[in-house]
C-alpha cells in the first residue's frame, strides 16, 4: 500500500506587530525560521499587529511574503488586535491581493499527494462560562468598547465546518474555543475574556455527524495559556500563541514562537 505523506503544518499566532519596536524583527526572525522548517502551509491566528494601523499591516505583508514568495501558502484570521485600527475589512483586501488566505467561514484546500487538508476558521469571541452574561455584553463592556464581535461568527463557522471535505480538516479561532485545557496559566477570572464554550460544542458536534472530521483546533489569544488542550469530544486543541510557545520547551530544546503539525 502506498505510503501517505504528512503535511508540515506551521501554527502561529500573536505576532503583535508594533506593540514594541522590536515586533517585528522578531516576525521576521520567526518567518525565516518557519520557512527553514519547510513548510507545506504556515497558518497565523490572528493579532498580527498590535494597534491594527497601516504601518503595521504593511509590515506584515512584507514578512507574508517571504513565504509567498518561496511557495508557501500563508492562511490567516484576524485577532482582535487586528480591529483596532478600524481598517481591518480594506486590510483583508489587502492581503488578499497579495496571494494571502484569509478565513471566515470559507475553506482553503491544499493537495498533497492523494491527500487533501481542509482549514475553515473565524475569530471567534468571549463570553462568560456560565452562559449568565452575553458575550458581546460582557466583552464590549469590559475589554473592546468598540469591538464589533457578534454572534455572526458561530454561524459563519457552521458554513465553514459544512463546506468541509478533506481528509484532514482543521479549524482555525483566534480566541479559545471555550476549552480549560489551553486557558490554564490565565487568572480564572479572566477566562470569559479568551473564548466561548460554543465553538468547542460546535466543531464537536460537527465531528458526531460529519464524515468529514476535525482532526485539530488552533487558537491564540491566551497568552499565558497553556500550549494544548481537548474539546469535551475530543478534538485535540493547541494554543499556539507567540507568547505561550516561547515558554514551552519541548525535550530540553530551544524554545520556538511556533508549533509544528505532522498530519
Ligand atoms: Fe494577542
Ligand atoms: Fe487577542
Amino acid at each position: 500500500m502506498e505510503r501517505s505523506i504528512p503535511f508540515r503544518i506551521i501554527v502561529t499566532s500573536d505576532s503583535h506587530i508594533g506593540k514594541k519596536p522590536e515586533r517585528i524583527s522578531v516576525f521576521r526572525r520567526t518567518m525565516i525560521s518557519m520557512l527553514s522548517e519547510k513548510p507545506d502551509l504556515i497558518i497565523h491566528c490572528g493579532d498580527i499587529t498590535h494597534n491594527g494601523t497601516w504601518t503595521e499591516m504593511d509590515e506584515a505583508a512584507n514578512v507574508f511574503n517571504l513565504a509567498t514568495q518561496n511557495g508557501v501558502p500563508i492562511v490567516l484570521g484576524p485577532g482582535n488586535h487586528d480591529h483596532q485600527g478600524y481598517i481591518w475589512s480594506q486590510s483583508r483586501e489587502y492581503f488578499e491581493n497579495k496571494g494571502i488566505i484569509v478565513l471566515d467561514g470559507n475553506v482553503y484546500s491544499l493537495k498533497k499527494g492523494k491527500r487533501v487538508l481542509e482549514i475553515t476558521g473565524v475569530e471567534g469571541y468571549g463570553e462568560s462560562y456560565d452562559q449568565k452574561m452575553p458575550a458581546t455584553h460582557y466583552f464590549d463592556r469590559v475589554s473592546q468598547p468598540n469591538s464589533t464581535i457578534t454572534d455572526d461568527d458561530l454561524e459563519r463557522l457552521t458554513t465553514g465546518l459544512s463546506l468541509l471535505r478533506g481528509d484532514i480538516n482543521l479549524v482555525e479561532l483566534h480566541f479559545n474555543p471555550g476549552v480549560e485545557g489551553t486557558l490554564k496559566g490565565e487568572k480564572e477570572k479572566y477566562y470569559p475574556f479568551f473564548g466561548s464554550r460554543r465553538f468547542a460544542s460546535l466543531v464537536d458536534e460537527h465531528n458526531e455527524n460529519s464524515q468529514y472530521k476535525v482532526g485539530a483546533i488552533v487558537h491564540g489569544h491566551a497568552d499565558h495559556g497553556s500550549h494544548e488542550g481537548v474539546t469535551p469530544g475530543g478534538i485535540p486543541v493547541y494554543n499556539v500563541s507567540m507568547y505561550v510557545l516561547e515558554k514551552y520547551v519541548p525535550h530540553n530544546e530551544a524554545p520556538k514562537l511556533y508549533r509544528i503539525i505532522e498530519i
